[in-house]
């Protein structure tokens, strides 16, 4: 089952460490995100399409008042929002918009 979509050009090894950021950063979203950002479409929650130029890394922390009160270093490392935003941008489109 494909989750992801990688470019075809890249190598299967490159493709392998990318699927393990990408399963930890799912796992992250899942417990710091989703309960804002996933969207309820006929009965099952779906991860929208976040647009990659609105993954800017620090300056999610503070893109509005929720984030800023829900998103602090403490709560979640720079590294760990690399590894969302590594997700965010190779999984699979749902077509639901952010
Ligand atoms: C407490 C609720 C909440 C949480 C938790 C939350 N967000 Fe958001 N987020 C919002 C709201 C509200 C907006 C602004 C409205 C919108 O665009 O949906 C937003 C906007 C965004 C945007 C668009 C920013 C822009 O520049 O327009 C991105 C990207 C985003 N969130 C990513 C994330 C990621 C990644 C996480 C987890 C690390 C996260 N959010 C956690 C509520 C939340």
């Amino acid at each position: 089952m494909a989750m992801y979509e990688f470019p075809t050009a890249m190598a299967a090894n490159v493709k392998a460490e990318f699927t393990k950021e990408c399963d930890k950063g799912q796992a992250l979203y899942n417990l710091t995100c989703a309960k804002c950002h996933n969207r309820k479409v006929k009965g099952r929650m779906v991860i929208p399409d976040f647009p990659a130029d609105k993954l800017k890394g620090y300056e999610l922390r503070v893109a509005n008042g929720q984030h800023e009160a829900n998103m602090p270093d403490e709560k979640i490392t720079a590294e760990e929002l690399v590894m969302i935003s590594t997700f965010l941008n190779y999984k699979k489109k749902s077509g639901v918009p952010l």
